[in-house]
């Protein structure tokens, strides 16, 4: 069966509520967007495309390319569909493959049954036409097959990117609740900053929304911080042909843009971290850091977006003495970030109700199961109170 060069449905998947970003980020690098769920958006193309994919989206988790769709209803009828399919075409000698799943059907009370029925099948197929085992394990280093199951609809994909996009490699030194990458960037998009006037980001902990700041104003693709991926690592895959695209890739992006970075965190040890990932991934003399309360922040003229993700409670902090850091966030919107946009990324609605302004705009996002919102505030002079 032929892989390499045939087009097939992709489907992109990211975190809660990004989905509307991941869709226009797949618009502007060239690719459909045939629908859009939650957590997910399907586009079309070949394998060739899956590694542009990999490369440049800021906002997706995993690039999965459907291999095959069918109805089945026990895992028996799984077992013998996953088995028909020429596995020993994709799967190279040698090498070691792992099996995730996404499975809603009243047959399977745990999931990993279906990944097991799965992962036999494939390695029952190989080893009769090769007279060998594969190796597989939990590891997602290497080839990774995704199984979506819902109902009867069965389909099976291979996971281009392997190892989640959000491990974009920078983070080395992640503190404690950071933000997810691919999260940040879409923090980062909602804003609708890309490098004219500044980008203010008081609290920044491990420096993730500074970093993917940086990457977007300097229109570098996040996934060339990466050298592995899931696609590698299958039969027929073009070594040159990937080294080509990315230096393409890595050619179209800027040496430089408009505005400043400003990142600051209150603790010496968090702009530490976020000055040695800003490093790693290539982007440190492009972010001033600071360390000081975020009130002290400095905010130039020019205008631009101040963005803050700071405690909420549910992971850190308590809540009773944060009221008083919401408070002064909102006293630090309204005295010293005139002409700019504010942001509050919180998990707490209450206590984002003590900042005080009127929001203009409130987009859900989830941070792991935390369910959250990216609150819009406009600071002009004599900013609106809010009513709450
Ligand atoms: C939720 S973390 C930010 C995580 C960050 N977005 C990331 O991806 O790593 C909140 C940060 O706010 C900082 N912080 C707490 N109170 C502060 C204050 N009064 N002034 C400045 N920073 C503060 C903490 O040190 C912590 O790094």
């Amino acid at each position: 069966m032929f892989l390499w060069g045939k087009k097939s449905r992709i489907v992109i998947t990211c975190a809660k509520g990004v989905s509307p970003f991941l869709k226009q980020e797949i618009l502007s690098v060239g690719f459909p967007a045939l629908s859009a769920g939650m957590a997910e958006v399907e586009t079309e193309g070949t394998m060739e495309d899956t590694q542009r994919l990999n490369l440049l989206i800021r906002t997706g988790q995993r690039v999965l390319y459907l291999l095959e769709s069918f109805s089945a209803r026990t895992p028996e009828d799984l077992y013998k569909r996953v088995s028909r399919i020429s596995w020993e075409d994709y799967i190279p000698e040698d090498s070691y493959f792992s099996v995730t799943s996404s499975v809603h059907n009243p047959t399977i009370k745990d999931s990993r049954f279906a990944n097991v029925k799965c992962k036999d099948a494939i390695v029952d197929r190989i080893k009769e036409k090769r007279g060998r085992r594969p190796d597989t394990g939990p590891e997602r280093g290497k080839i990774v097959v995704h199984l979506y199951w819902k109902g009867n609809i069965c389909q099976v994909f291979l996971d281009t990117s392997g190892e989640p996009l959000s491990r974009r490699g920078y983070r080395m030194i992640p503190l404690k609740a950071p933000m997810q990458e691919t999260l940040g960037a879409a923090v980062v998009l909602a804003t609708g900053w890309t490098g004219d006037g500044n980008l203010i980001n008081p609290m920044c902990g491990s420096g993730t929304l500074a970093i993917e700041a940086a990457l977007i104003a300097l229109e570098r693709a996040p996934g060339l911080l990466r050298s592995n991926y899931g696609f590698m690592h299958l039969k027929g895959f073009d070594e040159s042909f990937w080294k080509a695209l990315r230096r393409r890739v890595r050619a179209e992006a800027k040496d430089t843009f408009n505005g400043r970075i400003i990142a600051t965190d209150i603790s010496q040890q968090a702009v530490e971290a976020a000055k040695k990932n800003a490093m790693t991934a290539g982007v440190e003399r492009f972010i001033e850091f600071g360390i000081c309360n975020f009130s002290e922040t400095p905010v130039p003229s020019g205008g631009g977006a101040v963005v803050l993700n700071p405690e909420y409670g549910e992971r850190l902090g308590e809540t009773e003495k944060l009221k008083e850091t919401y408070k002064n966030i909102g006293d630090f919107f309204k005295k010293k970030c005139q002409g700019y946009r504010g942001y509050l990324f919180t998990g707490n609605l209450d206590l984002a109700k003590k900042v005080g302004l009127r929001t203009n705009r409130r987009i859900t996002f989830f941070n792991g199961p935390i369910e959250c919102r990216l609150l819009e505030y406009d600071l002009y002079e004599g900013s609106k109170k809010s009513k709450d």
